[in-house]
């Protein structure tokens, strides 16, 4: 006999490690990937957050077997330098083991940091004892041919121009011959708002775009996708669905999550819990409880952004709640104004005007300032 498996060992709306027995392949990105990867360019992904960037490219990554260490731009944004960042992740003990580092080029490595934080050199006239250059020895010394440095959530450096200038930097300098001799590349990972703005405010935007090749937006999953993670979590889980079940849960738990990866999980532990109160049997009346969980638990901050773009109600028309509620009515990622114009005469009629109903002044309002309810 198996023993069920721990509901939060299957879904895990926020493990950062690949748990492959859960994975959904995403065909096309993958393949987009790994053959970016092993050109000789620096790599981009980037899509929203939750849509599943950093599982797909630890999925890549390992399934091609190309050695890589993760940096993570917040950290770099803590130490104030995206060089001390990576090689922070080079020299850890764990990666010292897993990589088969020498332990004494490490511990040389280690100690430009222990002097007070050498700083990297932006003239590119780097001296052999360029910390980065270095650790990218270090990381050559492993064999094998190309090797990635991953710096994930690129838009925590976005506040500071001196690292934005650091990673142009380091893009650039790249291609230096001494540089080049380690075939170390980077595969950066981003929100698409986030790098968007890194490309219109870095210098040198020209030279940095040129080295760096784009894979496709890494969207949400589809109502295929999200009816194999529950199809694979509930068979972990030993719960027993019928065909027909299957399909009922699979297309609402699509239709509220709109096929976020993280959303999904998240949605499906809250399921579930529900399901283990009921001594492991599904019911369709416990998709009611399971979506009261997950709203009160995980969207909080949505409320939030939702509520401060609510007009007061005494306002004659109300029209900006209006359109607010007729987009929680669109079941797409993309809208223009006469899809909102058409909800409005159909869900409110009688507030209809004759002349223009300004919803696309409306709708830019909610766009702007500092939490854009649309993007
Ligand atoms: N291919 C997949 N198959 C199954 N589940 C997935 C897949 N990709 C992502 N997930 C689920 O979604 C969660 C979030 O994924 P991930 O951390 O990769 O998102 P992300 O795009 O990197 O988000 P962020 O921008 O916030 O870092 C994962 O913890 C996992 O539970
Ligand atoms: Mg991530």
């Amino acid at each position: 006999m198996t023993k069920r498996k721990d509901i939060t060992e299957v879904f895990t709306p926020r493990q950062s490690e690949v748990n492959t027995s859960m994975y959904v392949k995403r065909p096309l990105h993958e393949k987009a990937l790994a053959r970016s990867l092993k050109r000789n360019s620096h790599t981009l992904i980037f899509g929203d957050s939750g849509n599943g960037k950093s599982w797909l490219y630890k999925k890549v990554l390992s399934d091609n077997a190309i050695p890589y260490v993760v940096a993570n731009c917040a950290n770099a944004s803590r130490f104030k330098s995206i060089t001390q960042e990576i090689c922070n992740c080079l020299i850890e003990p764990g990666t010292v083991i897993k990589l088969g580092f020498s332990e004494e080029k490490a511990a040389e490595v280690s100690a430009y940091f222990a002097k007070g934080g050498l700083k990297h050199s932006t003239d590119y006239e780097v001296s052999q004892e360029d910390p980065l250059l270095k650790a990218f020895k270090l990381f050559s010394d492993v064999g094998g041919n190309r090797k990635i440095v991953v710096l994930d959530n690129l838009e925590s450096i976005f506040q500071s121009k001196e690292l934005m200038d650091e990673l142009a930097d380091i893009i650039i300098l790249l291609d230096d011959e001494r540089y080049a001799a380690c075939n170390v590349n980077l595969l950066i990972v981003g929100i698409p708002n986030g790098v968007l703005q890194y490309f219109t405010e870095t210098k040198n935007v020209e030279s940095v775009a040129n080295r760096i090749q784009e894979i496709e937006k890494v969207v949400s999953i589809d109502s295929g996708q999200v009816m194999e993670i529950v199809k694979k979590g509930f068979e972990q889980l030993e719960i027993k669905l019928t065909g027909g079940a299957l399909i009922e849960l699979s297309d609402h738990v699509w239709n509220i999550t709109l096929g976020i990866a993280q959303r999904v999980h998240e949605y499906c532990e809250c399921l579930a819990y529900e399901i283990e109160e009921n001594e492991w049997k599904y019911e369709k009346d416990l998709l009611k409880k399971s979506d009261h969980s997950w709203l009160t638990q995980g969207l909080r901050q949505s409320y939030q952004i939702i509520e401060s773009h609510l007009n007061s109600r005494e306002t004659a028309v109300a029209r900006r709640n209006q359109i607010i509620f007729c987009m929680a009515k669109v079941r797409s990622h993309q809208f223009d104004s006469s899809v909102i114009d058409g909800l409005i005469r159909k869900e409110f009629p009688r507030t209809v005007l004759v002349t223009n109903m300004g919803i696309g002044s409306i709708l830019g309002e909610l766009a702007g300032g500092d939490n854009p309810l649309l993007i």
